[in-house]
């Protein structure tokens, strides 16, 4: 079957976070038809990471199917759920797991939340490589554990490790676990498997916990190549947990369904008795249905995607170096997310967002959401059909021409 990425659909009013909601001062509010800012100059929603284009069919067939009963009792996903995961692993990535090491949970985010809450006790410290995924920063915050940066370089523009301050960090006792996020958020980075080996030595040799998001895994671009963090090797794996879903691959966010991969039981059972205390007990029964369907029968849209997403990526490149020059566009690896560098229009960030919002109304996520290494960027966020992409860059084109004059 051909899918159809240009054919834009029109989210408006269908409790789309992405498109029903405006930031306003710190706040994300409802915005509704009566407000008139919403029609005299509509904002182009690029920010939050969901896609504007329908998921692949057989999973709308599956979810129509069930919804079509009537019944939305409680849900519980069937040795077919782990299956599904375990071959979809196997398939893509090369990685072999069994179903007993699978933990769901609803969603990566609230799974983090939980694996900080089993593993690190107050006090303690957990360390990320800003800029970086902003929920990283309130997971720490809210279970009183002390965030620690182990920031990215960023040279040539390109992005990559700090090894030398990994090592001097991990050398703290304290710190007891590190967060990765590969492929990267916002930077796009897919982590090369040498990257990864000498991240993974330096957390090994210290008895630092790999806690590895791979949300991001299935939205690689022709020529990287990505590696499961616990595929290193089987001392890896035994002190790594590994944080999947088919949501940000299919867009299915709005389901609430993710996998925690936990090979060593004794880190699973804890994690488990956390997820028990908390409540954590049923999944969604859409998303049950939804990550079966996709993960058995997605694989042929999901390739038809990636080239749509590598095309907006070459359109948006060429954009900038025909009308934009002076602004680097990172080189994304992976994920639909660009990173771009607005640094020299010589603006704070305020200014910069003010630009983006109220000039250019168009909602990214700002840079500096990621940690203070992100302050002057912006994340775009590229899935959507091409017309959309091209009305935001000729928007972004004339915002800046503003400042310049
Ligand atoms: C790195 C990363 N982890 C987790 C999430 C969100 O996961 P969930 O919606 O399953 O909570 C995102 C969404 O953008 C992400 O980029």
């Amino acid at each position: 079957m051909n899918y159809n990425f240009d054919q834009p659909i029109n989210r408006n009013q269908t409790n789309s976070y992405k498109w029903d909601f405006v930031k306003r001062g710190g706040d994300k509010v409802y915005w509704d038809e009566t407000d008139p800012t919403r029609h005299d100059k509509p904002v182009l929603p690029m920010w939050v990471a969901d896609m504007d284009f329908p998921s692949p069919q057989p999973v709308v067939d599956a979810i129509a199917s069930q919804a079509q009963m009537g019944i939305y009792g409680y849900a519980y996903p069937s040795p077919a759920y782990y299956e599904s995961v375990v071959n979809w692993m196997q398939r893509r990535h090369g990685w072999t797991i069994r179903n007993d090491w699978i933990c769901f949970t609803p969603g990566v985010v609230p799974g983090l939340h939980l694996l900080i809450a089993a593993y690190v006790k107050p006090g303690e410290k957990v360390l990320i490589q800003p800029p970086v995924y902003y929920p990283f920063y309130i997971i720490m915050d809210s279970t009183d554990t002390i965030t620690v940066t182990n920031p990215l370089i960023y040279e040539n523009g390109r992005y990559s490790m700090d090894f030398e301050d990994l090592e001097k960090k991990c050398a703290n006792p304290d710190l007891k676990a590190a967060i990765l996020c590969n492929p990267h958020n916002p930077v796009g980075r897919v982590w090369s498997r040498e990257e990864l080996q000498r991240f993974g030595d330096i957390c090994l040799k210290h008895d630092v916990l790999v806690i590895s998001d791979e949300i991001h895994g299935d939205l690689i671009f022709k020529g990287h190549n990505f590696t499961p963090f616990a595929t290193l090797g089987p001392e890896f794996s035994d002190r790594s947990i590994t944080c999947t879903a088919a949501s940000k691959t299919f867009n299915l966010a709005g389901l609430q369904t993710s996998n925690m991969v936990i090979p060593n039981d004794d880190l699973r059972e804890t994690f488990q008795a956390m997820c028990d205390r908390s409540g954590v007990f049923t999944l969604n029964m859409f998303g049950i249905l939804s990550l079966e369907a996709a993960y058995n029968h997605g694989e042929e849209w999901l390739d038809q995607l990636m080239v749509y997403i590598a095309d907006n990526f070459r359109c948006l490149e060429s954009f900038f170096k025909a009308h934009l020059p002076e602004f680097p566009v990172i080189k994304t690896e992976g994920t639909y997310l660009v990173w771009i560098d607005f640094r020299p229009l010589g603006l704070d960030k305020d200014a910069l967002e003010d630009l983006m919002m109220n000039e250019a109304r168009i909602y990214f996520d700002e840079g500096y959401i990621f940690g203070p290494e992100g302050e002057g960027f912006e994340r775009i966020n590229i899935a959507c059909p091409r017309s959309i992409l091209v009305e935001a860059l000729e928007r972004i084109k004339a915002a800046v021409e503003t400042v310049k004059r």
